[in-house]
């Protein structure tokens, strides 16, 4: 049983590389652990400062992961902003996190090249605030993904800096939570490359997509002409459709197409057919649980204040160290 943690991007719809990457494990560990997951919405401000519905986006995302399987009775599912105890924590590692340090994150970098005009103090010190997240459950596990490891690692040395500037032992490391064999990698529908939203319109399928809008993106997705010589093997396009049925359909239905496709008698539109079949059919059960709750207000005000409740349970007894330690007393 460990304290495991992960924030989520209050940013656009699950779709079906999300459901197969992280979320099916989150889903898993909450009964194996106890689970943080809260939506970043602080976070998303350093990219978006003004964002037009934070309210709405921050919802959707809260139902689609209740709709994905978390279950806010066995998981803590919170909302970032409302535990004032992570700003304070952020505060407070800010001081003894250095410009130079926090002037090298990749990611940083990466920012500055693509918004020029808006490099703000929230963007350098985003490892600071990611930090508080981590650290303010003292959590042990931080299921990330590449992109995310070099942000963890600064975590790291902010918690053992802590923990040696004041000789303390308050904070644990954190590691990267790596699921390995049991990530599946869903590619695109645009013939490379795996499945995200950023990558074009049409090579995603959302998991809360309408049949009719499956069916047309899954039979416009990108093949060739065929195969021409016996058990050859598939190029990426082919192998990508192959990939996703894998996640969906029957291994009988797999098998039915790939010795068509072996024996050069395949026809890609019938795959192609059965295929957005099957995605509407896996996906059926949560574009129903994403109506129902969508649609059930006090319900979402329970998950809320549960989450928020629950959350602060562990984010106030850090706290109430973090003061003491640095020498905040009462008087
Ligand atoms: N930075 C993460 C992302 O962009 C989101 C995030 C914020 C996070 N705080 C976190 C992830 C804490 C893990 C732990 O995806």
């Amino acid at each position: 049983m460990s304290i495991v943690l992960s924030g989520i991007r209050p940013t656009g719809n699950l779709h079906l590389g999300n459901y197969f990457g992280a979320l099916k494990n989150f889903v898993k560990m909450q009964y194996e652990n106890e689970c943080y997951f809260f939506i970043a919405d602080y976070h998303s401000l350093t990219t978006h400062p003004t964002p037009a519905d934070l309210h709405g986006n921050v919802r959707q995302v809260l139902v689609e992961y209740l709709a994905a399987g978390i279950d806010p009775e066995i998981a803590t599912l919170y909302i970032q902003s409302d535990l004032p105890e992570t700003a304070e924590l952020y505060l407070l590692l800010n001081m003894n996190a250095y410009k130079g340090e926090l002037e090298r994150v990749t990611t940083y970098k990466d920012k500055v090249s693509k918004q020029p005009d808006n490099i703000n103090a929230g963007l350098l010190t985003y490892p600071c605030l990611m930090a508080a997240d981590i650290l303010i459950h003292r959590s042990q596990k931080v299921p990330v993904g590449k992109d995310q490891e070099q942000h963890l690692e600064m975590t790291r040395t902010f918690a053992r800096r802590f923990n040696r500037l004041y000789n303390v032992n308050l904070f644990p490391e954190p590691e990267a939570y790596n699921f390995g064999q049991q990530l599946i990698k869903i590619p695109g529908l645009d013939g490379a490359g795996k499945m995200g939203k950023s990558e074009g319109e049409g090579n995603a399928i959302f998991l809360a997509e309408d049949p009719k809008s499956i069916r047309k993106k899954v039979m416009r997705a990108i093949t060739d002409s065929g195969p021409t010589e016996m058990n050859q093997t598939k190029p990426e396009p082919i192998a990508n459709i192959f990939s996703i049925m894998k996640a969906v359909s029957s291994p009988e239905t797999v098998e039915y197409f790939d010795d068509q496709y072996n024996k050069c008698t395949i026809r890609y539109g019938d795959m192609k057919k059965q295929l957005a079949e099957d995605i509407i059919n896996f996906t059926e059960p949560f574009r129903e649980k994403v109506k129902e709750i969508s649609a059930d207000e006090d319900y979402i005000h329970k998950v809320v204040k549960m989450g928020k409740e629950k959350a602060h349970i562990s984010s106030a007894a850090t706290m109430k160290e973090v003061r003491e330690i640095i020498g905040f007393r009462e008087f």
